[in-house]
């Protein structure tokens, strides 16, 4: 029986997109074979990855300017693979805001120099450093941040306004509502949250931003040649790729991005109202940073935290554990986690409290 799934990724995926991907899984619609069997160079793969695509590109209203890759390597790869391409100047400006910032950053450190513009390193990353205070470099290359901490649940709700092109992380973020992507110069997202299964890595990057990219890298290095070959410059993930396809077109049976946005607003205050108006659960993140996705809260008493995912867990509400550098509880609650999933966690979060209450 399936159960509430509150992963930070890989996560939930909608039930819908699962069962028509069975229905399919033997023989995709006549062709023989399943699309796992396919060859990523025959007309019926590729009518699935541009259609993909171009859902994408409808949900995000990317403009006709930018490259949509999807690539392999993880979000990961990308903190290498930014620097490699575009750290030529021999400066990046980086906000350090999180596990993920911080992580992007070491990657980068050993490719370019990083100029970290601000950071709450100092008080574990409770808010994202007010964009007032960044110390932003002369002649940056570009400048990073991570829109959406998954680990720390922090959040930069609206692009930053700066001088070097901007660069987000969004892995678990996107898709989560509208976002304005002319106001970037590459944003980039790991597959397994919003999007689809793990794998695939979706880059957006702007063309007049891509034509400065080294050509002095290895090809798989290279965004241009990914690029140029519309993302088949080796085998791309096949599978990953057709379901994230599925996930968007469900998405957009939902009503796209502004109706989603909706509802994880909805989603994220109810949670977040319950925690603060309790004695037992506490967020330790600033208001205005508060992430709509990935909510870690800790119990007044850690004493309690075993039998809190013990209970939960025979509740139906699976993977409430907070990151192990961070400790407590963090419910995930992408896209494909409905309101009902949070009622019941609210609930189940009601009756453990006045049983310790
Ligand atoms: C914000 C953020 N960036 C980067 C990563 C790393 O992604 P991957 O494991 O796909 O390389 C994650 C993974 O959870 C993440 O949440």
């Amino acid at each position: 029986m399936r159960k509430w799934n509150f992963s930070a990724g890989p996560a939930a995926i909608p039930e819908v997109v699962l069962k028509e991907a069975q229905a399919e899984m033997l023989e995709w619609k006549g062709s023989g074979m399943s699309v796992m069997e396919m060859s990523h160079r025959s007309s019926d793969y590729i009518d699935i990855a541009n259609r993909a695509r171009q859902d994408l590109i409808d949900l995000l209203n990317i403009p006709s300017d930018y490259q949509v890759l999807f690539l392999q390597g993880g979000a990961t790869l990308q903190f290498s693979m930014l620097p490699m391409n575009f750290g030529f100047k021999g400066i990046a400006d980086y906000v350090l805001s999180g596990s993920w910032s911080k992580k992007a950053i070491n990657e980068a450190s050993k490719i370019t120099n990083i100029n970290i513009v601000a950071s709450s390193e100092s008080s574990n990353f409770d808010h994202v450093p007010n964009e007032e205070t960044w110390k932003c470099s002369e002649n940056s290359a570009y400048l990073h941040y991570v829109a959406n901490e998954t680990i720390q649940g922090n959040a930069l709700h609206a692009p930053p306004s700066t001088k070097a092109p901007l660069i987000a992380d969004m892995s678990s973020v996107i898709l989560s509502e509208p976002i304005d992507v002319s106001r970037f110069s590459m944003i980039y997202a790991g597959a397994q949250k919003n999007i689809g299964p793990a794998g695939l890595t979706i880059c957006i990057i702007k063309n007049d931003f891509l034509k400065d990219a080294s050509t002095d890298l290895p090809g798989m290095l290279q965004y241009a040649k990914h690029a140029d070959a519309e993302s088949m410059f080796n085998t791309p993930p096949t599978f990953a790729w057709y379901l994230s396809g599925k996930v968007f077109a469900w998405l957009k049976g939902q009503g796209g991005l502004e109706s989603i946005g909706e509802i994880n607003n909805l989603k994220a205050q109810r949670l977040y109202d319950f925690i603060d108006e309790s004695d037992l659960y506490s967020n330790p993140v600033f208001e205005e940073n508060r992430s709509i996705m990935n909510i870690p809260f800790l119990l007044a008493d850690p004493e309690l935290d075993a039998e809190f995912l013990h209970d939960a867990e025979n509740a139906g509400l699976l993977n409430l554990k907070g990151h192990r550098s961070v400790g407590g509880m963090r419910a995930s609650i992408y896209n494909a986690v409905p309101i009902e999933a949070v009622d019941a966690l609210i609930n189940f979060m009601g009756d453990f409290q006045s049983k310790h209450g």
